[in-house]
């Protein structure tokens, strides 16, 4: 924690304001965004976290700082990420504060990602404007719906509710395949409803399973079933836990894609040779995901025997990315973790991921405090 303090406070004096660091670039500075890149959420995020485990003031000014220049974001109406963008910042500062203002942002926030949901589909769309005919979910979509289970619960309509709840029905029928594994992107009609075709964005081929989709759906569909009690998502939580917890390496932080003959076949980056074989870029983010997510799951276990399973799974990976492979201490990156990978084919592999920092500081605190 003291590390992660320091890491955060230095990277409060670099970054301008109203910018928001993405990934670390080879020099180890961070690269910096606007407020509505995805990723814009989790700076002012990681800081609330820091402010709940220390319960130092400067955390929670620096934080509301930070997110200050997001509450624009709450008529964002273009992207699902308005979801990560203000869960992270102003609906976890109304949990640790109870400021009306901060849940007021959020709820418009919810507003607008609910205007992308579509009954036709059964979910809300991810990508690109309301009206396109080509309707695209990612997994990843599994977090975004967070914002409207939260705000149902704090005063918006139930509706976001019941919306949310048959967007994660929908994922585990479209994106989790039966053994467990998840594609990451689904194409659907948007005026039928018909599914159009399965494949991949940032994972190696259409069939592959991106590491950090499968994270996100360890994390997503635990979520939902906290907030639902629907049984179908226990069981789809358990399923793309166990098939990660199959498939992780021994140190349980996982290449990039799961699909090592994809990796083995690609091009380029992973010719890169270690004892004779192409070296396979770790993803640290994904493992810090899945390892907050897994931590749910064994909380909301009643099953003791898999509690126990997903917890120790879950704490072993954060304390496998606390060792100095995956901890950028004594580096000069600014990021607490290192070794992640953004987005393969853009090159974006070997950085800081200012969610990865987040999700490892979530897990952290789910595994110390039980939040
Ligand atoms: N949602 C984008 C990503 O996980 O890279």
């Amino acid at each position: 924690m003291g590390y992660a303090e320091r890491q955060l406070a230095r990277t409060d004096t670099e970054v301008p304001p109203s910018s928001y660091p993405s990934h670390t670039r080879r020099s180890g500075r961070w690269q910096f965004t606007g407020p509505e890149a995805w990723t814009s959420g989790f700076l002012p995020g990681a800081m609330w976290l820091l402010y709940r485990q220390t319960e130092k003031p400067v955390w929670r000014r620096r934080a509301a700082r930070r997110q200050a220049a997001l509450a624009g974001q709450q008529l964002n109406t273009v992207t699902h990420d308005v979801g990560f963008i203000l869960l992270s910042s102003y609906a976890r500062a109304w949990q640790l504060t109870g400021r009306p203002s901060y849940r007021q942002v959020a709820l418009r926030g919810a507003a607008s990602l609910a205007s992308r949901y579509s009954g036709a589909v059964g979910a809300t769309r991810s990508w690109g404007a309301r009206q396109g005919r080509e309707f695209t979910v990612i997994v990843d979509n599994m977090m975004n719906i967070g914002l409207l289970f939260w705000g149902s619960r704090h005063g918006g309509p139930c509706r976001w509710r019941a919306i949310a709840h048959r967007h994660a029905l929908t994922t585990l029928r479209d994106h989790v395949r039966p053994d467990g594994s998840t594609y990451h992107v689904v194409d659907y009609d948007a005026a039928t409803g018909a599914l159009v075709r399965r494949r991949t964005w940032q994972g190696t081929h259409a069939g592959s399973t991106w590491s950090r989709g499968q994270a996100w759906a360890i994390h997503g569909f635990a979520a939902a079933y906290a907030q639902t009690r629907d049984r179908r998502l226990l069981e789809g939580a358990r399923r793309v836990a166990r098939w990660w917890l199959r498939h992780v390496p021994r140190d349980r932080v996982p290449p990039w894609d799961f699909d090592e003959d994809g990796i083995l076949a690609g091009a380029g980056l992973d010719r890169v040779l270690v004892a004779g074989r192409p070296r396979r870029p770790r993803d640290s983010s994904a493992a810090a995901i899945a390892a907050s997510g897994l931590l749910d799951l064994a909380r909301l276990e009643a099953d003791r025997r898999r509690a126990r399973r997903f917890r120790q799974a879950g704490v072993a990976t954060l304390r496998s990315l606390a060792t100095p492979r995956y901890l950028a201490r004594g580096t000069r990156t600014r990021s607490i973790l290192h070794e992640g990978t953004a987005h393969h084919a853009r090159g974006l592999i070997d950085t800081g991921l200012i969610f990865g920092d987040y999700y490892f500081l979530e897990g952290l605190a789910r595994a110390r405090l039980d939040i």
